[in-house]
């Protein structure tokens, strides 16, 4: 397991001090743990629930908004069977893990009304059939693009890679902007960014593919890595974009940096709020892809689950109906910009009014493409990483990078 860090730590000490004034006071203590949300939406719908139920007390304990800080915290908690902490916000990776490790619970039979949710959210909380967790927001890859600045070029929103190239060098460079940042941090992130330009080129990493025919998965694996290589010896996309995670990238975009990005749709408040330089001027559309591929985007997404070790698992199970309620999606989708996972929430007026952007989503939808479902998928992950970071810091060759990788990840699989 990776290192965990220090802001973990203190995240895990954070919650031990909770779990001391709940005793306090008499109240049933529920402590929910998730990613920090910037829009305060999820903390008032706490206050919200806490207010209307006397008896019980509703904490929300923020974690860092990295996902593999929050894995290696829960992984480290949940393995000492720690029960202070009672709902988990868990990435969608995870649900296989958690799920045969014991340590979360399934969910009661008719909990939700599996038809309301989207596909797919809704695949990724069942585990051998089972449910484990309830979809709480679904994300998906998205290229942001500066509108102005396309337009004013008369250059069409670029659908492959040489179009893309070409509206880097023509519109980017003579203004001495970066051409395209993204995630190249070694993290979760770098695998999502990494599938998608594999994707992008006709490559694939499903089973079939690595178990059965490695020599085709090592031609995609290789083809993608030049292609990000070949943005990095190009200059379209800086050196840095190899230490940048979601918010980095997100920055420089925001303030007027960058002419193309690549992120996830919660992105799309921030360019519009209060702070964004470029209110008004970003476009969303999907990612190139070369010459008569097509490109689809990594689904990601956060669900919700009750641990093993709760001692109060049925107001937990309250809190949790109504934090994954449509009430709470439609305030996160409205105030955060979280994209939902009920259906209905699409329909709903104030949230398009909202989220005007939320159509050109659709179009993204199309094409969407989950990571491996694996117990084992951490491990999938770090072979991935290490196998991509490296050759973008230049210490492997991309032929050499994909046939280590698809060899261990052939391995995994074959378990
Ligand atoms: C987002 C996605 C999550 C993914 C992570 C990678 O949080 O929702 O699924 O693993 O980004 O950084």
């Amino acid at each position: 397991m990776r290192t965990m860090t220090a802001v973990a730590l203190c995240c895990l000490a954070a919650m031990s001090l909770v779990g001391c004034s709940s005793q306090e006071s008499g109240d049933i203590q529920i402590v929910f743990a998730a990613g920090n949300d910037p829009s305060g939406a999820t903390e008032a719908l706490v206050d919200e629930y806490n207010a209307a139920h006397p008896g019980v007390r509703v904490e929300f304990q923020a974690m860092p908004a990295n996902t593999d800080t929050q894995h290696d915290a829960y992984v480290t908690y949940l393995s000492a069977r720690e029960s202070s902490i009672d709902l988990y916000s868990l990435d969608v990776i995870w649900t296989a893990e958690f799920a045969r490790a014991g340590w979360i619970v399934a969910l009661p039979e008719g909990y939700i009304r599996t038809d309301e949710f989207l596909d797919g959210p809704l695949a990724s909380v069942t585990y051998k059939g089972t449910l484990y967790a309830v979809p709480w927001f679904t994300d998906a890859g998205v290229l942001y693009y500066r509108k102005d600045l396309l337009e004013e070029a008369g250059v069409p929103v670029p659908e492959t890679w040489t179009d893309f190239r070409r509206a880097c060098r023509e519109i980017a460079e003579p203004r001495g902007m970066d051409g395209f940042v993204w995630q190249g941090a070694r993290y979760e992130g770098l695998v999502c960014d990494f599938l998608e330009f594999l994707w992008s080129v006709g490559g694939t990493l499903d089973e079939a593919t690595v178990v059965e025919r490695p020599a085709d998965a090592e031609r995609g694996v290789t083809e993608a890595l030049g292609l990000m290589l070949s943005f990095l010896d190009s200059g379209i996309s800086p050196a840095g974009v190899l230490t940048y995670k979601e918010e980095d990238s997100r920055r420089l975009f925001t303030e007027g940096r960058a002419l193309f990005l690549r992120n996830w749709p919660y992105v799309w408040s921030v360019a519009e709020g209060e702070g964004s330089k470029i209110k008004g001027l970003a476009g969303i559309a999907p990612l190139p892809h070369v010459e008569g591929q097509t490109s689809y985007s990594t689904i990601g997404g956060w669900n919700i689950a009750l641990s093993t070790y709760s001692e109060h698992p049925d107001e937990a199970l309250d809190f949790l109906r109504f934090i994954t309620g449509e009430r709470s999606m439609k305030e996160r989708a409205i105030e955060g910009g979280y994209l939902p996972t009920l259906r209905r929430t699409y329909e709903d007026a104030d949230v398009l009014a909202a989220n005007p952007h939320f159509a050109s989503f659709s179009e993204v939808f199309q094409n969407t493409r989950n990571r491996p479902r694996s117990p084992h998928y951490p491990r999938m992950s770090d072979i991935i990483q290490e196998n991509v970071h490296r050759t973008l810091t230049y210490e492997i060759e991309p032929a050499t990078a994909a046939a280590d990788m698809v060899r261990e990840l052939a391995e995994i699989m074959a378990e």
